[in-house]
């Protein structure tokens, strides 16, 4: 099988909803891959942040491994140890009281606002069911999220859009201020905006927020979708601006490359979701359970996440230097590359074509690199980067 004849295959079985890079993905050993053509690339990109640990882990694949041999899912009418093991795992490393699982980061989100709505109809009654996100966010592709999402490129096309989403700017308070007012429910937040460009909130905004949801019971959520599990040196991006939210929503890293998404709660709100309101047939899957209790054991040892941080401090030290590089934003590897001249759509085609995968966010050069990296790949995917950003 080669590259060529996968994407024909492709092409004419499944939708073209994706503007695909033209090759074929075979194979995958830590943190390089290799296409069907078999030329081998450095991953800086890790599946857009899902592959945590890297390729084929092995504890990762043997566990998931030995859970498809054991029993691979059930229904969410009964229980699995699995599930409950990593559901105790993730409350007590998150600090949370009670998760719901799905499969996806939309989904994740998805329950965070049926949450966020039904605690404050419980509580309040009808119309307070309005949610405040941010221009320029990103919180999923399902027709809520997509409502939610802060940008007016992807309300298209599908309208109906849900109603009851109100757009702040990020980092103006006054404009928060303004649209807090008793029609709101919730303020959902990403502490940096990975779609949106790879821009961290300013600390001065995210306290406002905190301090004015508070005392009127708005319930903040944090959408850590591509922030949480590790990504920015910490176990959640919150903990950088010393701030837990009351919801937070998981995906992309939380299992290691498996479909995973959860919705934490906080104890005021561990029990608005009763039998019969909320449900997903593969949510809380075991085979993902597995994988996510894998990634969990790895972050938690002793030294990841200091280490996660030493390496995003060598490749923001050695990003600084280049010439072609005007700024470096985001937190922890979660990177952001803003460039003097080049476009960043550009440099991500020359890269594939030199052995190196990066993605790219609006007008940057984006990057995710597996967690588990090592300083010598860094390097040797960074030599590669310069050879273009330098030439
Ligand atoms: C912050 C954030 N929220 C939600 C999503 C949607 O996640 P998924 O594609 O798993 O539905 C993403 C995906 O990029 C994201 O970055």
């Amino acid at each position: 099988m080669s590259s060529e004849s996968t994407i024909k295959k492709f092409n004419e079985h499944v939708m073209q909803s994706y503007g695909r890079y033209p090759l074929a993905m075979k194979q995958g050993e830590g943190r390089r891959c290799t296409d069907e053509d078999g030329r081998e690339y450095i991953d800086f990109g890790s599946g857009i942040g899902t592959n945590s640990l890297g390729y084929c882990d092995e504890k990762w694949a043997d566990a998931v491994c030995a859970q498809a041999r054991t029993l691979q899912h059930n229904s969410n009418y009964y229980y699995t140890a699995v599930q409950a093991e990593f559901a105790e795992k993730l409350c007590a490393v998150s600090g949370y009281d009670k998760v719901f699982f799905g499969n996806s980061g939309a989904e994740a989100n998805e329950c965070a606002i049926k949450v966020a709505r039904k605690y404050s109809f419980d509580k309040y009654g009808k119309g307070r069911h309005n949610i405040i996100t941010l221009v320029n966010s990103f919180h999923g592709r399902t027709i809520a999220t997509l409502s939610a999402t802060g940008q007016d490129v992807f309300h298209n096309y599908f309208f109906p859009f849900v109603e009851g989403f109100i757009n702040v700017e990020a980092n103006n308070i006054a404009d928060l201020k303004a649209k807090l007012d008793d029609t709101v429910c919730a303020v959902m937040i990403e502490y940096v905006q990975g779609e949106g460009g790879v821009n961290k909130l300013d600390k001065d905004f995210v306290d406002a927020i905190y301090e004015l949801c508070a005392p009127k019971d708005i319930l903040v959520i944090a959408d850590e979708i591509q922030t949480g599990v590790g990504r920015t040196g910490k176990f959640l991006a919150g903990d950088h601006y010393g701030k837990k939210a009351d919801i937070t929503t998981l995906a992309k890293g939380i299992a290691g490359g498996l479909p995973m998404g959860a919705c934490l709660v906080n104890e005021k709100l561990a029990g608005v979701l009763t039998a019969g309101t909320h449900g997903s047939t593969f949510g809380g899957n075991p085979i993902a359970c597995a994988g996510g209790l894998a990634v969990l054991d790895r972050i938690e040892s002793e030294g990841f996440l200091d280490s996660v941080c030493a390496k995003a401090e060598h490749f923001r030290t050695r990003l600084e230097k280049c010439s072609e590089v005007a700024g470096v934003s985001g937190l922890g590897l979660m990177i952001g590359i803003t460039l003097k001249s080049k476009k960043a759509a550009d440099v991500a085609k020359a890269a594939l074509e030199k052995g190196l995968l990066v993605l790219t966010a609006k007008d940057k050069v984006r990057l995710l690199p597996p967690l588990t990296i090592e300083v010598s790949e860094i390097d040797a995917g960074l030599d590669l980067l310069f050879e273009i950003l330098e030439e």
